[in-house]
């Protein structure tokens, strides 16, 4: 079990490179397995949650190594349709491997994959789109046998909600399927568009990625190809909220401002200043952090459910009360009662948490419950006075690389302790 030690209450400044977004390079990496060439992935963050996803593509027989921040993958001996429970229990994204599979093979074997506790996270709207697409689902110990002896054929699929898991999915299966497949109501994330564009740089037929309507034209195979993931914009929001919590002033270099106009903007009615390039952001917290009245999490371009919990870690010391409303997710508040037991106000009922802000934060014994959950109490770690131990340090290490060295590089006191 390893944990942080902080010494908080020191303004953070300086320069920090952003890493590549874990959310993008997740089903990128379930991407490869539908290729017949070699694959390099460039900018892949060095997460556990990265190497859990090379672990699956080297099980369905897969050439997948990592090497300074590049995946190489080489698909062309694929000889297993089947991921291991153990594997699939590791992360969410294990999912998207299920539409890959199935484009690839026509079949797949898997369980119901792991990740986060956030609520509940079914999978059905995958499972009815695999269905849409010609695919016959049995269930049996747990685990979903997938079958398709003909091959996926094109459909056209409407999804209730934007589930981005769900359109990644759909958009995996379709591009070796027959015909052509349109969804509807698909999430809009940049991640979708990210993995759109890779999958054309292998020679798929698809337009409308990023758009709420996607349109993919099957082909026979995808080659192999080049591409770099696009940068993380959950983990730039997360160091905006460390420049914001500790009075600081942060550059954010690789950052793409168009990712993140909701963010932004947030931040600016807190009163920080936010100057925004090309590819980077600079936030300066000089002044005295003011509430926000209310943050609603929903589908981009909105405000992002995973930047919650980090952005509550600067409200929990602004003045004034901030209202935030967990629109997507129905137990994302689960870092609340650790930061209560550092000294914030914050009351949680339903989807509405009430933030009152507080003069001061004291360090404490904190424990990480979730992956951006964690991210939060290190925030607030660092905006409190006094020393802080944040535990369960894998759920941080899922998303953030090497947290400790890039805040240490920015003036935060902050080691790593094996216990
Ligand atoms: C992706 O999860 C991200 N994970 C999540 O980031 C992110 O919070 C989420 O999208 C929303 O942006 C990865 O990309 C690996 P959804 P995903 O399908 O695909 C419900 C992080 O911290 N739903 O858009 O699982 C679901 O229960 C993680 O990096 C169904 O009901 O999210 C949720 O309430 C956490 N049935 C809502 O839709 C389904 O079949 C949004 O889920 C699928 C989803």
């Amino acid at each position: 079990m390893q944990k942080l030690a902080i010494r908080g209450a020191k303004r953070l400044s300086g320069e920090i490179p952003l890493q590549g977004a874990k959310n993008s390079a997740l089903a990128l990496l379930a991407g490869c397995a539908l290729c017949s060439g070699e694959v390099r992935l460039k900018n892949c963050p060095a997460l556990s949650d990265v190497f859990a996803a090379c672990r699956i593509l080297n099980k369905l027989g897969c050439k997948c190594s990592y090497h300074d921040h590049c995946v190489s993958v080489d698909a062309r001996d694929m000889n297993c349709c089947a991921v291991p429970e153990e594997l699939m229990r590791e992360m969410r994204s294990s999912i998207v491997f299920l539409g890959a599979i199935l484009g690839r093979k026509g079949e797949c074997e898997l369980s119901p994959p792991g990740g986060c506790e956030l609520g509940p996270r079914p999978i059905d709207m995958h499972l009815s789109a695999m269905e849409q697409m010609g695919v016959r689902i049995s269930e049996e110990y747990g685990g979903m046998c997938c079958e398709c002896p003909g091959g996926l054929h094109g459909a056209r699929i409407d999804l209730g909600f934007p589930s981005v898991g769900a359109t990644e999915n759909i958009m995996l299966a379709a591009v070796l399927a027959k015909g052509e497949t349109v969804i509807t109501n698909a999430a809009t994330e940049p991640e979708i568009t990210d993995l759109g564009n890779f999958l054309v740089r292998c020679g798929a037929r698809i337009r409308g990625q990023g758009t709420p309507t996607v349109v993919i034209s099957g082909v026979d195979k995808l080659h192999g190809c080049e591409y770099s993931v696009m940068p993380d914009r959950i983990v730039a929001a997360t160091f905006m909220s460390a420049a914001a919590v500790t009075g600081g002033e942060l550059d954010i270099k690789g950052a793409d401002p168009r990712h993140m106009r909701s963010v932004i903007s947030v931040f600016q009615q807190m009163n920080c200043s936010v100057f925004t390039y090309d590819d980077r952001i600079f936030i300066s917290a000089k002044k005295p952090l003011c509430a926000v009245n209310t943050i609603r999490t929903m589908p981009y371009p909105g405000f992002p459910t995973d930047a919650q919990a980090p952005v509550m870690a600067a409200l929990a010391k602004a003045a004034g009360t901030s209202v935030m409303v967990e629109n997507i997710f129905s137990n994302r508040y689960r870092h609340v009662d650790e930061l209560v037991r550092m000294g914030a106000d914050i009351k949680t009922e339903g989807k509405v948490a009430v933030i009152r802000g507080v003069k001061k934060l004291c360090g404490a014994t904190v424990r990480a419950l979730d992956l951006r959950g964690g991210a939060c109490l290190v925030l607030a770690a660092l905006g409190a006075q006094g020393e802080s131990r944040v535990e369960n340090l894998c759920y941080i290490d899922r998303g953030y690389e090497n947290i400790e060295t890039v805040l240490r590089s920015v003036g935060a006191d902050i080691k790593r302790i094996k216990s």
